[in-house]
């Protein structure tokens, strides 16, 4: 017998892209609606005028009235090992990772300290309502055990893959070409597919791998075409020059990735400022994807991301925390730091856009849609209950209206984990707000 449960609240989700649309029919909205999950997956939305009667006596119906739910939010790029280094005052891209990111991620070495770090960063992420996330780990394969076993115990989906770098970097940090498809391919053959768990080959960025070693692991990507691919593209002015100089012949730092296979769906760029017209077309014809970083990209003074270029060219764009580079793990928060990007760009992100992007068009840029993202029937229910009434300001603001789009964009410019009064991980309490408990 299927075990059933019911949720009572405002629900609100994605069915398609929004596109610029204030008001539009990609969403599907329920004032008073009820959420059915049987065995972990959603078997039905609606109003709850229509689901309750047919609900029968025995199943277990949770009360989030007065509250919003959305979809797990999916966080596309993310580094769990530099949550201690988050607020290093001072730095751009290339002296900031040698201050702060470097030192920090030699630390991995010792399992015990990544478990620790590990299980933290996925309570965290869970107290952000963030359900989902493509983690960058360390060059150390046992912070990936790490950061997938603390995962695998709260039920996550979420992938992670062991840094790669051979160059450019601090000798404690480096591994080499064999040595790098060996452990990738080992944590592969160990990891992806294990429950929720997927596997990102994951090579620093271009400016910390050898040709042989980026050409290693467009071997790695063709013997497993399933597995992701995640790194840094055309973040940093200075790293775009580096880039020139290391690879000649390159026509693009994009085409550097291109000439060894690391280009293709499942791929993941995070941040893409500085990209000309054929790399936006190489990109959307390859099938990869973008994290926007908003806040990484303002806090390290990396420049404005385009969405409406990548848009035009029909790439699959998520939304990234990109912490400790980011400020903040909230999805939300970075949401309202991609919408004042966007907007000193004289382009806009309305707020069922900003949704979509944390959402459903994030599970699209990961090719996870067919699992997460909205709640279609038969999707994993992985959920958040938002509270907006948690926060003075924000309960002052929503007592002037009762619009969705109103409450929504006032939840994305002003919350943040306060906002969140549980996360439910494939229909399983997976945090409760100690108010909301
Ligand atoms: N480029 C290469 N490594 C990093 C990193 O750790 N953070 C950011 N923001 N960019 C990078
Ligand atoms: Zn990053």
């Amino acid at each position: 017998m299927a075990r059933v449960k019911a949720f009572r609240a405002s629900i609100l989700h994605c069915l398609a892209d929004p596109g610029s649309d204030t008001g539009s029919n990609a969403v599907e909205y329920f004032d008073d609606g009820v959420m059915i999950v049987a065995d972990g997956f959603v078997s039905e939305v609606g109003p709850a005028g229509a689901l309750l009667p047919s609900l029968s006596d025995d199943i277990e119906l949770t009360n989030f009235t007065g509250k919003l739910i959305i979809p797990g939010m999916i966080d596309c790029h993310v580094h769990y090992p530099q949550i201690d280094i988050i607020a290093s005052y001072g730095e751009q891209l290339l002296d900031w990772l040698t201050r702060y990111a470097f030192p920090v991620e030699g630390k991995f070495s010792d399992l015990s300290y990544a478990s620790e770090v590990a299980n933290f960063f996925a309570d965290a992420l869970l107290r952000n309502g963030t359900t989902t996330a493509l983690v960058f780990s360390t060059v150390h394969p046992q912070s990936v055990d790490a950061m997938f076993t603390a995962a695998k115990q709260r039920n996550m989906r979420l992938i992670t893959g062991k840094v790669v770098m051979d160059r450019n970097c601090p000798q404690g940090l480096r591994d080499t070409a064999e040595s790098a498809y060996r452990e990738s391919r080992e944590l592969i053959e160990k990891w992806h597919g294990d429950d929720r768990l997927g596997y990102a080959i994951t090579p620093r960025f271009a400016v910390t791998s050898t040709e042989a070693q980026l050409a290693s692991m467009g071997r790695l990507a063709q013997d497993f075409p399933d597995v992701h691919i995640h790194t840094h593209l055309a973040e940093n002015k200075a790293e775009g020059d580096l880039v020139a100089e290391q690879f000649p012949w390159s026509r693009s730092y994009l085409d550097v990735y291109q000439r060894y296979g690391l280009v293709r769906e499942r791929s993941m760029f995070a941040h893409c400022l500085h990209l000309d017209q054929e790399d936006w077309h190489t990109m959307a014809e390859l099938k990869a994807s973008i994290a926007f970083c908003p806040t990484s990209n303002l806090f390290l003074g990396s420049g404005l991301f385009d969405l409406h270029a990548a848009e035009q060219a029909g790439i699959r764009v998520g939304v990234g925390t990109d912490v400790g580079g980011g400020t903040s793990l909230s999805m939300l928060t970075t949401l309202s730091e991609g919408y004042k990007v966007l907007h000193l760009q004289e382009q806009s992100l309305a707020p069922f856009k900003a949704l979509y992007l944390a959402t459903l068009g994030a599970a699209k840029a990961l090719y996870l849609e067919d699992r997460i993202g909205n709640f279609s029937a038969g999707k994993e229910a992985d959920f958040v209950v938002l509270d907006a009434l948690s926060a003075p300001m924000t309960a002052r603001r929503l007592s002037h209206t009762d619009e969705i789009t109103e409450t929504l964009f006032a939840l994305l410019m002003m919350g943040d984990d306060r906002s969140v009064a549980a996360t439910y991980v494939m229909g399983a309490p997976a945090y409760i707000a100690s108010s909301a408990a």
